[in-house]
């Protein structure tokens, strides 16, 4: 069984098993940049404190406050969730409200799925949003699956500055916060 957790030092040594899985690339909703030393307990303490603090931290150089969770499974690391409280411009165009990963070997179990109507569920409890706008690469189909299957409805396809095409997605919080209560 899946749950959410805010990020904890007590996973260091798993999430150590998954940043070697996912072998230096970039890893979605879990905020790890180049500059992160997350090996080290220090290191990694320091950077759990960071996530921790961006839920209350004030909206500076394009970044607005976010809340991460984790998914894991029996203590087991499985992935993150990003939850971004409000759009600036650049995130209504293209960065959307939640962003998410799943660990390599965790991967077409659903774990990303749940996950997001789980977080759709905190969003619809906080009160302040009714829906969400998630996006993803045109071609990355998983994600858009996962989308879908949490009521994402598509609004359009854009072109990024690479030419690429990405989706923009709604999702009514509180209808997904529903599908999370009969899945459960
Ligand atoms: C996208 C991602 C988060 C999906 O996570 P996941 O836990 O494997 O997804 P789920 O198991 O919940 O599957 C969701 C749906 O996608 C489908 N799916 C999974 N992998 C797929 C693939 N490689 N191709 C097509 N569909 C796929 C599943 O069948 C499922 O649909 P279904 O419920 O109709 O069967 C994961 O692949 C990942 O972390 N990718 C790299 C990071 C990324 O792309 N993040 C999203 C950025 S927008």
């Amino acid at each position: 069984m899946f749950t959410l957790v805010a990020p904890h030092t007590s996973y260091h040594q798993s999430f150590l098993e998954s940043h070697r899985e996912w072998a230096g690339a970039h890893q979605d909703g879990a905020a790890v940049f180049m500059a992160d030393d997350v090996t080290t307990p220090e290191g990694f303490e320091e950077w759990v404190a960071r996530l921790l603090d961006a839920e209350n931290t004030p909206e500076k150089d394009g970044m607005v406050p976010c809340t991460f969770r984790w998914i894991t499974e029996d203590s087991r690391y499985v992935g993150s969730i990003a939850f971004r409280h409000h759009l600036t411009p650049a995130l209504l165009n293209s960065g959307g409200h939640i962003g998410y990963g799943i660990r390599p070997s965790d991967r077409g179990r659903g774990a990303a799925t749940w996950a997001l109507r789980e977080m759709c569920s905190l969003v619809a409890a906080r009160g302040e949003l009714d829906r969400v706008l998630l996006t993803c690469d045109d071609h990355n189909a998983a994600s858009a699956k996962t989308i879908e299957r949490c009521g994402g409805l598509l609004e359009d396809v854009r072109t990024d500055e690479d030419g690429d095409l990405f989706r923009r997605y709604w999702i009514d919080v509180r209808a997904a916060a529903l599908r999370t209560a009969r899945a459960d």
